[in-house]
């Protein structure tokens, strides 16, 4: 029996993503800054083995020939993002032309071999000269990544037209909270609350700005990391459960974005430890925005609980025969559905896009020089499954992201972890190879669609 053909919706848009930091190496040429990645990675021993983002995957001089690659695959669009120190090496202050020319030259690569550039205006690499100033502690790098932000949109958006404003705040977060990604620092709850703040309403100027200077129409949106709960059965008391703890986890980022204050509840349990904020803020942080990108990878199982000290719920562990990836994350392709859904459920989300979806495993170049990555080809094509339910649910899903283009460097794991559908060999000059998955993604591609 031949297994039924799932079709997604015309026009579906099939990409794939990276990061500035990741990928592009350069670290200190045409006139770019430090990033708080570079001070972080040439920090002894911060990354596994010592690794650094100095040559990375060279995109920076190999642009064309990736994009040539992206070509190859049938990529429908690309998702990367620009490195503020290149652009503005002091962070505020005058651009850096050299550092505009390359993302110019990126985009019209791009556009000729009519991939789709989604342009992520912050994926982590800070200025270093910015931190030195506080950093996200200070309410000025919220300003001073308006100004950014306008610089790159008058170069590009007279062909770029989808705008992505930061990617992942909550993992900017860690950076300061945990000392194990950059800048590594560890600050008091009541400075990651207005970190947070800091950040949300770097993105509502970002969106504003976008919006007033672009110069084609743009659609502008946030890049998100949710944590995603997945109900343990479909019982109407675990559906409840996930809810609650959905909100829990979540709502801190979400209620000001799409509701334009803080959530009540987690406000009274923080008490002492909120920002300083203004109504005025939260205007900016609420602008309405075109689409959603979530970022997921897995997700945790919730059940519902009622024993006397619980809050009506509890998390439950995956059993030890979950396989995990080599990350050490559970696979779990429900997290895809079960996070969409959860968002959709609660807000009025205009488009969705799953920005980041994959998985690193320890792929090894065989005999023949092939790379036969099928547990990447099983993880993908689940997931994409899982994205298919959502679809059929009605969610407007339009497109999704696999994490990521080629193997990179994976901040504080450096190069040991892969998560490439492109094989990097970084001991022979950072040559590329397709993997299996690549192959096989090119035919979901072309096909629009996946056999179940
Ligand atoms: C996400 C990041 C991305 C990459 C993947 C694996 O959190 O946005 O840069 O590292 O995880």
């Amino acid at each position: 029996m031949t297994e039924p053909f799932l079709l997604f919706p015309d026009g579906f848009i099939w990409g794939c993503a990276t990061a500035s930091y990741q990928i592009e190496g350069a670290f200190d040429e045409d006139s770019k800054g430090e990033s708080i990645w570079d001070r972080f990675s040439h920090t002894p021993g911060k990354i596994t083995n010592g690794d650094t983002g100095d040559v990375a995957c060279n995109h920076y001089h190999r642009f064309a020939e990736d994009v040539n690659l992206m070509s190859k695959i049938g990529l429908k669009a690309y998702r990367f993002s620009i490195s503020w120190p290149r652009i503005i090496p002091d962070g505020i202050g005058e651009a850096n032309e050299k550092g505009l020319a390359f993302y110019d030259r990126l985009v019209d690569k791009l556009l000729e071999k009519q991939i789709i550039p989604f342009v992520t205006l912050y994926h982590w690499d800070l200025p270093q000269a910015l931190e030195d100033k506080g950093g996200w502690r200070n309410k000025d790098t919220a300003f001073a990544f308006a100004e950014y932000a306008k610089v790159v949109v008058n170069c590009l958006s007279d062909r770029v037209t989808k705008w992505m404003t930061l990617n992942e705040a909550p993992c900017v977060v860690h950076g300061y909270q945990r000392e194990d990604s950059a800048p590594g620092a560890r600050e008091p709850e009541k400075v990651i609350n207005q970190i947070i703040h800091n950040l949300l309403l770097a993105h509502g100027l970002g969106v504003q700005v976008i919006r007033g200077n672009a110069k084609k129409q743009p659609e502008v949106g946030l890049v998100h990391n949710p944590s995603v709960k997945i109900p343990k059965t479909n019982s109407p008391e675990d559906t409840a459960a996930v809810k609650t703890a959905w909100f829990d986890a979540n709502a801190w980022w979400f209620e000001p974005l799409y509701r334009g204050k803080y959530p009540e509840k987690l406000w009274r349990e923080k008490r002492n430890d909120i920002p300083q904020i203004t109504d005025e803020d939260m205007k900016i942080i609420s602008t309405p925005t075109d689409f959603l990108g979530l970022n997921i990878y897995t997700g945790n199982l919730v059940e519902a609980d009622h024993n006397r000290n619980s809050e009506g719920l509890k998390e439950v562990a995956y059993p030890r025969e979950q396989p995990k990836t080599a990350m050490g994350w559970y696979i779990n392709p429900d997290c895809i559905y079960y996070g969409l859904k959860a968002v959709a459920e609660r807000y009025d989300v205009k488009k969705f896009f799953i920005s980041e979806n994959g998985c690193a495993f320890d792929d090894v170049v065989s005999y023949d020089g092939n790379i036969y990555d099928h547990y990447r080809i099983n993880y993908l094509k689940d997931h994409f499954l899982s994205a298919y339910r959502a679809v059929s649910e009605g969610i407007n899903l339009v497109g999704y992201f696999v994490w990521s283009l080629m193997d990179n460097f994976e901040w504080t794991r450096g190069y040991s972890k892969r998560f490439g559908i492109v094989f990097i060999d970084y001991n022979n000059s950072q040559k590329r190879i397709l993997k299996e998955s690549a192959l096989w993604y090119k035919n979901i591609i072309e096909q629009n669609g996946i056999f179940k």
